[in-house]
């Protein structure tokens, strides 16, 4: 019985029964020798090997049950639980800054009537630059830094321009309003405002009296429902080859109000994107007669929107893929 005391696991407790329940311990051999024990006195023995036994097993049955309590209260012990602490959030996932003021403009073009294209981002030179009246050899084609590919022919495209191709070559003669939302690549020296890759949100329209008021209009209208009523922005005259006039679009920088910052150089502009009238060589290669339509084009940077709506100084930090720039948005 004392040994039954130091007894601390399962295993010690099945050796014991073993030995003194078991079919040799002491009290199971007297049952087993009844036969052999004189008629008068075997009941005798036989209650009093009885009682040995009920006694052994309540004993054994005892300390069992005081090694279950205490494994019970070990492992409430352990597994204790404050429910007062406060709870831990988990770490949300989410959409990247550049994805959702994509998504933004792509919204607000999306209400006033145009479509989502898709076009590729492995492109071919030919509609990269060719389509869109950039010759090789073009003194144009140094502002667009190209990363080619091994294939001779087949770059990263440098602008989502030759979706403009490829969305006129499936819809002509039909008139076109359509956004090319996606990545663009550009083989560049980065800075605070330039990335080797970032998105566009390409913007072409195409029919029978289109105008550059409508293009102007439609931009500005974009920036007043991006930026608010007050949003201010300016054309400055300028050059692209598939693209006659040409422009380029400016927002009031929200950082300095327009008075110079370092984010707009001093200028208290910064540009968002350029446009203009589709060039009728374009137009041409598009499969629309430029005798009958006409159409504008503009390329916007949503990094760049991205970057005033919310007072981002590089835009470097858009693919850095640092937490502690992500988890702000
Ligand atoms: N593709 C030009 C660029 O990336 C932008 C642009 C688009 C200009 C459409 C005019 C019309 O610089």
């Amino acid at each position: 019985m004392d040994a039954l005391q130091q007894i601390q696991d399962e295993a010690q407790l099945v050796g014991w029964r073993t030995a003194h329940l078991g079919r040799s311990a002491p009290v199971m051999q007297v049952f087993a020798r009844m036969g052999s024990i004189p008629k008068e006195l075997r009941q005798q023995v036989g209650q009093k090997a009885n009682q040995v036994k009920v006694a052994l097993e309540n004993a054994l049955e005892e300390r069992a049950a005081v090694l279950r309590r205490e494994a019970l209260e070990r492992k409430l012990t352990a597994e204790r639980l404050d429910v007062t602490l406060p709870g831990r959030l988990p770490a949300f996932g989410r959409a990247h800054p550049a994805t959702q003021a994509l998504d933004e403009i792509c919204a607000i073009f999306i209400e006033m009537g145009f479509q989502i294209y898709r076009s590729p981002e492995v492109e071919t030179e030919e509609m990269n630059f060719e389509l869109l009246n950039i010759p090789a050899h073009h003194p144009a084609r140094d502002m667009w830094d190209t990363f080619h590919t091994t294939t001779p022919g087949v770059i990263l495209r440098t602008h989502t321009s030759p979706g403009q191709i490829r969305a006129m070559r499936e819809m002509a003669p039909n008139p076109i309003r359509v956004i090319l939302p996606g990545m663009v690549y550009r083989y560049e020296q980065t800075n605070a405002s330039h990335e080797m890759q970032f998105n566009q949100v390409e913007l072409l329209a195409v029919g029978q009296h289109i105008t550059f008021a409508d293009l102007k209009g439609t931009l500005e209208s974009f920036a007043r429902r991006m930026f608010g009523e007050n949003a201010r922005t300016r054309f400055r005259p300028s050059y692209f080859p598939f693209t006659e006039p040409s422009a380029e679009v400016d927002m009031e920088c929200f950082i300095c109000g327009g008075k110079g910052c370092g984010v707009c150089r001093g200028s208290g502009w910064l540009e968002i994107g350029g446009c203009g009238m589709v060039h009728p060589v374009v137009l041409q290669n598009g499969g629309y007669d430029p005798a009958v339509y006409s159409g504008f084009a503009a390329g916007l940077g949503p990094e760049r929107i991205a970057m005033l709506k919310y007072h981002i100084e590089d835009i470097r930090y858009f693919w850095a893929n640092d937490i502690r720039f992500l988890e702000q948005f």
